[in-house]
């Protein structure tokens, strides 16, 4: 035999000095939730390890991942249901929970990088991401309000935006009235391919923000296409996105993997709720090696394509480099 494979595997040195992909905390974005009050932690139920916090105490979680080498952070804000409405007006209150946030974020650790989601559903009384009148999704009334709450979050400091809605036209939308407010070095890191997926469901329990009626199917992406994900990127790369998202991660790499190939911008994949619990789950049963798991799966992610993943393991991983 001429070509002998594992001559390549045969010692560790020589499977580091063949390894075809890196992966490091500096490509993790981890995302955090956030709840009003002082002293609160609140673990999520179906998210083992991972807490609401109080603006107080996310500054010391934000500290302790800050010393593991964490320098991005995508927080969330679960609201009570006295602060949501119809029209999602608490998420442009610019004295609001999650501007606060922000703020106090950007005071205290000015060179982490903040992502910030843009939606209706965290404030949304309807759970949905956009304006729902008579069971429909409006697109063009939602922009309006996506764009009040782009430039709150503008002006708290917040350094990227990530519209995860999916309504249609909202990148251009939003870098149009960013650079009209002078905001031009806010970027946007568009939910490019966000499917409508059933991952997603620990992330609504964290945030209480499951759609009140009907689904998310005329807005995010069936699962079946691949096609579409590339008009999709087409456009929000046309719009000015700086980077472009596929959400979930693992289910859709070959999306990943499309986008990488056609698109000269940074490719994120987001490991959605679901992905971290089921690998939580199956290692607190035992049947799976939790730490390998989680090592492999952002290694596949990464893999495919992604530059960048946004991960409820990031902690952990980050930790695990550490000893
Ligand atoms: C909301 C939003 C969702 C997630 C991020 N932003 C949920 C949804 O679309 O219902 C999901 C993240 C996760 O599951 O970890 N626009």
């Amino acid at each position: 035999m001429l070509r002998r494979p594992r001559r390549n595997r045969k010692s560790p040195v020589i499977r580091s000095l063949v390894e075809e992909t890196q992966l490091s905390v500096q490509h993790l974005i981890f995302p955090v939730f956030i709840i009003d009050g002082d002293n609160q932690r609140e673990e999520v139920a179906s998210m083992p390890g991972i807490f609401r916090y109080s603006i107080d105490l996310l500054l010391e979680e934000i500290a302790a991942c800050y010393n593991l080498g964490i320098r991005t952070f995508a927080p969330f804000p679960a609201l009570t249901d006295d602060k949501k409405d119809p029209f999602a007006q608490e998420g442009h209150n610019p004295e609001g929970l999650f501007p606060t946030a922000i703020r106090r974020i950007k005071e205290n650790f000015p060179d982490v990088c903040l992502m910030t989601d843009i939606a209706m559903d965290p404030y949304s009384s309807d759970g949905h991401d956009g304006l729902v009148r008579d069971g429909e999704i409006l697109n063009d009334e939602t922009l309006e309000i996506l764009g009040k709450m782009a430039l709150v979050q503008a002006e708290a400091g917040t350094d990227i935006l990530g519209p995860s809605d999916m309504m249609d036209g909202r990148v251009g939308y939003l870098r149009n009235l960013l650079d009209e407010h002078g905001h031009q070095q806010v970027s946007i890191m568009s939910y490019t391919a966000k499917y409508a997926s059933a991952f997603y469901g620990p992330f609504r329990d964290a945030l209480d923000s499951a759609p009140k009626s009907g689904d998310k199917k005329t807005y995010q992406m069936n699962p079946a296409n691949r096609q579409e994900a590339l008009l999709e990127a087409e456009l929000d790369y046309s719009e000015g996105a700086d980077t472009l998202m596929v959400k979930p991660a693992m289910p859709y790499l070959d999306i990943i993997q499309s986008l990488k190939e056609s698109f000269p911008v940074p490719i994120a994949a987001y490991q959605v709720s679901g992905e971290y619990a089921m690998i939580k789950a199956a290692a607190a049963n035992g049947w799976l090696d939790g730490e390998k798991t989680m090592q492999e799966s952002l290694m596949s992610i990464r893999r495919a394509g992604a530059d960048i993943i946004l991960t409820y393991f990031a902690k952990e991983y980050a930790q695990g480099l550490k000893s």
